[in-house]
Formats: C-alpha cells, structure tokens, sequence
C-alpha cells in the first residue's frame, strides 16, 4: 500500500530524483495571469521545493504546506524566503481569504478531498484560483520503448495489486470531476503537457526510489535495464494541469 511518508523517508533522493516540471506549464501559468509578482500562494504538499523555487522567481509570497519532517528542512534550508508549515493539507491552519493562489504539484492525489476542497475555497480569496498538476512518469500514447518493456516486466510481476478508487494519474476528465463536483471550485483550463528526458541509470535509480509503489529490488531491476540498454533511455513523460476557479457562492 503506497505510503505518503515515502517521500520523506527518502528526502535526500527525492531532492536530486525528480525531474523539474515542463517550462510550458511555467510559462502557461503565467500566461494565464495567476502567477505574478506578490500573488499569495499556498503550496500543498510542498515536498523539497521542486516547485515552490519557481513559485518564488516568479514574485509570489509562497506559504509552503508538507507533512515530512525532513523534506520540510529541506525546504526551509532551500527556500528560507518561503513561509514553511509543517503538517498535512487537512490539517494544517488556514486563515480565510487569505490566498490568491493554491497550488498541488504531484500532490493532490493524497488529499481528503472532502475535507480540503471546502477549506481551500474558505482559504482563497473571491476570484482565487486553485492550481493542479503531476509529473506522470510514462506516456501511454508513445510507442513502447525497450526500457518501457522492462519496466512492464518488472511491474507485471507484481502479486499484491491494490484496485484504484481514485482516478488514474492520467484520468484528467475523472479527476476534473472529482475537483468540481462538489461546488467549490469549476475548471477554467484543461491541458496536458508532453515532453521527453534522457536518464542514466542512476537517475533512474534515483526517480524510481522516489515512487511510493516501487521496491528496492524493482527499483534495482530498472536501473539494470537501463545499463543493459547502453547506459542512458530516452523517456516520454506527461503533466497534466488543471486550473479551477473558487466558486463565488
Ligand atoms: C510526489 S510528492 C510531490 C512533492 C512536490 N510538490 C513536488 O512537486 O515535487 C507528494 C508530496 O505530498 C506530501 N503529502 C502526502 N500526503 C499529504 C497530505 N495529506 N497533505 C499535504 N501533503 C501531503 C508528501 O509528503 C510529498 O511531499
């Protein structure tokens, strides 16, 4: 069963693993005018930063929000301009208004969605927005690569397969559902952003221990693969964005 402390039981790792988000998703948030100088933003499940940085270069005043000791450190060691809470998006105190801007990056999928879609339209000011995107470490529409194989291998393997009640990573529709059901917030921008990486074998290894569903041997298994493979792989990745706007009611 995924664990949401996996990330801070591998801090270190996480820090150097995970690839930065696409430039287009940068430059489309900021297109769409919700990331300028001195928007206040409140950052969800922070991790060690990978996205406040740029939430920071771009003028924000950035609460940042993580339940894991040691990425938290991280955090504040990195991005000291950042305001950082420890605690989970559920529980942690947010006083009414006073955002304009929440954001989850690769984050939002271990949220009570009951309990944080009221109290972020309580957080957010009228005309606030709440901003939604993951790195998804595969892109199904590309043809199978031979690292890909191997890492089918790997996973087909698997005996203790968890069925999903949340949607996919890649379920955007589902997941605009599951955002605007309730009332709290409607979509306002639906977009997905394709892109590839070249990574070595140890930056697979690296990445992969970061998954919360991935074990040592199998994370070991990839990184073989990748050596098999020459040393480096050519991967195709996807980040889904969806925007929503804070119901005025
Ligand atoms: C995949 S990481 C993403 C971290 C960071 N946002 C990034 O873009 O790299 C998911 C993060 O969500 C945090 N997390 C897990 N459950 C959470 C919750 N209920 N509330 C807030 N954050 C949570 C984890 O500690 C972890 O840092």
């Amino acid at each position: 069963m995924p664990d949401p402390m996996h990330f801070d039981l591998h801090a270190e790792v996480y820090d150097r693993g995970r690839p930065d988000y696409p430039e287009a998703l940068w430059a489309r948030l900021q297109g769409l005018g919700l990331l300028n100088p001195g928007v206040r933003v409140v950052e969800l499940g922070a991790g060690s930063g990978l996205a406040t940085g740029r939430l920071l270069q771009a003028g924000a005043v950035v609460t940042a929000v993580e339940p894991g000791a040691a990425l938290a450190e991280r955090l504040r060691e990195r991005w000291p301009e950042a305001d950082v809470e420890i605690g989970t998006a559920e529980s942690v105190p947010l006083a009414v208004g006073a955002f304009d801007l929440a954001v989850a990056a690769t984050a939002v999928h271990w949220f009570d969605l009951d309990v944080v879609l009221p109290k972020l339209h309580r957080a957010l000011a009228l005309g606030g927005h709440f901003v939604v995107w993951r790195n998804a470490f595969g892109d199904p529409s590309m043809p199978l690569t031979p690292f890909r194989e191997r890492v089918a291998e790997i996973t087909a393997r698997r005996v203790d397969h968890m069925p999903r009640s949340a949607p996919g990573e890649l379920d955007t529709d589902r997941w605009v559902d599951r955002l605007t059901r309730d009332g709290h917030f409607g979509a306002t921008h639906i977009e997905e952003f394709s892109w590839s990486i070249t990574m070595r074998a140890d930056q697979i290894h690296d990445l992969f221990t970061t998954f919360s569903d991935w074990n040592v041997t199998e994370v070991d298994e990839a990184a073989q693969a990748v050596r098999d493979l020459g040393g480096a792989v050519v991967e195709h990745y996807v980040t889904p964005l969806i925007v929503l706007r804070r119901a005025t009611q």
